[in-house]
């Protein structure tokens, strides 16, 4: 199966490398870029072949669309005149809807809607996956094994794409947000820039690893580390009398309802 990757920015570059360290054939695998510099970057990191997005559309089986939603319209209008529904359109477009492609692609073309978010360069991408109208399942397990390559899986209704966006899509930043501001606070007790960013962050990776493998809830991890009359305590009395959770709760639907208004851009 040749898969081709249309615009191989931050996320499609992702996901070209993270194909390759899991070890899919290079001469399998295709990109287009605008700039013939970066292609050529590319190809040199990667060994895998640059091409017209012409080329793409009758080489590969699967084509992943990784451009920015902005830039959709023209390739469309490209793509619409090279493609038939022997070929899967993966779309991972923040906010764009698989009836879009739907309306302006040839009828019967499979598409599905993929949100990944930026770990996907380290190989921990969460991606949340809706299949359209036109997709199998068959179509919906290709592009599972594909994406499991560079991170989790999650199949969803495309009613949920919003929301992911807000949570997995954008919630790497919010972490990111988060660490940025303990490491202020460690400068604030007087703690080197470096050292505070080092017990932060292994702070972070270690309650990450706690998160995802020790199969504890959230709560109950935080209590152990809360105990009666301690430090901990006095530190969440603080997060709550400044409404921490629920600027967290704001914040996370805020998100989504900005998802719902630039998907409003697209509507026929
Ligand atoms: N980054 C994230 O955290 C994230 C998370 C989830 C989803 N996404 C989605 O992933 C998509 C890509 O995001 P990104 O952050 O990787 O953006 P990006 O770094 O700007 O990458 C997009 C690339 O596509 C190229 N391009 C645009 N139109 C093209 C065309 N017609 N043919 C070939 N190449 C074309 C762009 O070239 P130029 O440099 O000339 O513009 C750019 O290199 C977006 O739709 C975004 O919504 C991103």
């Amino acid at each position: 199966m040749t898969v081709a990757v249309l615009g191989a920015g931050k996320i499609g570059e992702a996901l070209l490398s993270g194909l390759l360290d899991a070890g899919y054939d290079a001469g399998k695998l295709l990109f287009t870029e605008r700039h013939p510099e970066r292609a050529a970057e590319l190809t040199e990191r990667y060994g895998v072949a640059g091409v017209e997005v012409a080329e793409a559309a009758e080489r590969a089986d699967v084509l992943v669309v990784a451009v920015k939603p902005q830039d959709i319209d023209p390739l469309l209008d490209e793509l619409s005149g090279l493609i038939g529904p022997s070929t899967l359109v993966v779309s991972m477009c923040a906010g764009l809807p698989t009836a879009l492609f739907e309306r302006r692609l040839p009828e019967g073309t499979p598409v599905i809607r993929v949100m990944p978010n930026t770990p996907m360069l380290v190989g921990a991408a969460m991606s949340a996956v809706s299949p359209g109208r036109h997709a199998t399942d068959e179509h919906l397990r290709t592009v599972e094994e594909l994406l499991s390559s560079v991170g989790k899986v999650i199949v969803l209704p495309e009613s949920q794409q919003d929301a992911v966006t807000a949570l997995s899509g954008s919630g790497p930043a919010y972490f990111f947000y988060l660490v940025e501001a303990m490491i202020d606070a460690g400068i604030l007790l007087g703690v080197p820039r470096n050292v505070a960013q080092q017990l932060i962050v292994q702070a972070a990776v270690g309650a990450g690893k706690m998160l995802d493998e020790g199969g504890q809830h959230p709560v109950t991890l935080r209590e152990n580390v809360t105990s009666p009359g301690g430090t901990t305590i006095s530190g969440i009395r603080e997060l709550e009398k400044h409404g921490v959770r629920a600027a967290l709760l704001d914040a996370i639907e805020s998100a989504r309802d900005r998802s719902i208004e630039l998907g409003k851009a697209h509507e026929e």
